[in-house]
């Protein structure tokens, strides 16, 4: 008797814990997220000078965020985040008015990443351009 016993208080315990691990693990792992490594590189190659003229922007990827490098009519180059600081959509170049566009909700922003129209909230985040033989890099401020 007192060995049927012990055998369902071990199967009950058994089963107990194995519930208890398959609950409590995956919530752990949920609430404690690993650890991941800054993804963005501290420059990023935009390419070539020549190619990109002047009165346009191109879109490119620094890590997973992007980037847009203008350049002015007046041939200066410049780069600032892609991300709109509303609410995360990505901007582009509008060379019909100038300025820097969110088409989401029509926010504006001028050539120095000031936002001046519309609802974003704050400036776009500026990037440093290097030009190295003729191709533009874009490096993250510190
Ligand atoms: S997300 Fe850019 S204006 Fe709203």
């Amino acid at each position: 008797m007192e060995s049927r016993r012990d055998v369902l208080n071990w199967l009950l315990g058994s089963w107990l814990a194995g519930v208890f691990g398959s609950v409590i693990y995956p919530i752990s792992r949920y609430l404690v997220p690993p650890e991941v490594p800054e993804a963005a590189p501290p420059s990023v190659n935009a390419g070539k000078a020549a190619e990109i003229a002047p009165n346009t922007g191109k879109i490119v990827p620094f890590g997973t965020q992007p980037v847009i490098v203008v350049r002015t009519s007046t041939g200066e180059l410049r780069a600032f985040s892609g991300t709109c600081t509303h609410l995360s959509c990505t901007v582009q170049y509008r060379p019909d008015i100038e300025r820097i566009w969110c088409a989401c909700h029509n926010g504006h922003y001028d050539l120095t990443g000031r936002n001046v129209e519309g609802p974003p909230p704050r400036p776009l985040d500026r990037y440093d351009i290097v030009l190295k033989d003729d191709d533009v890099l874009v490096v993250r401020r510190a």
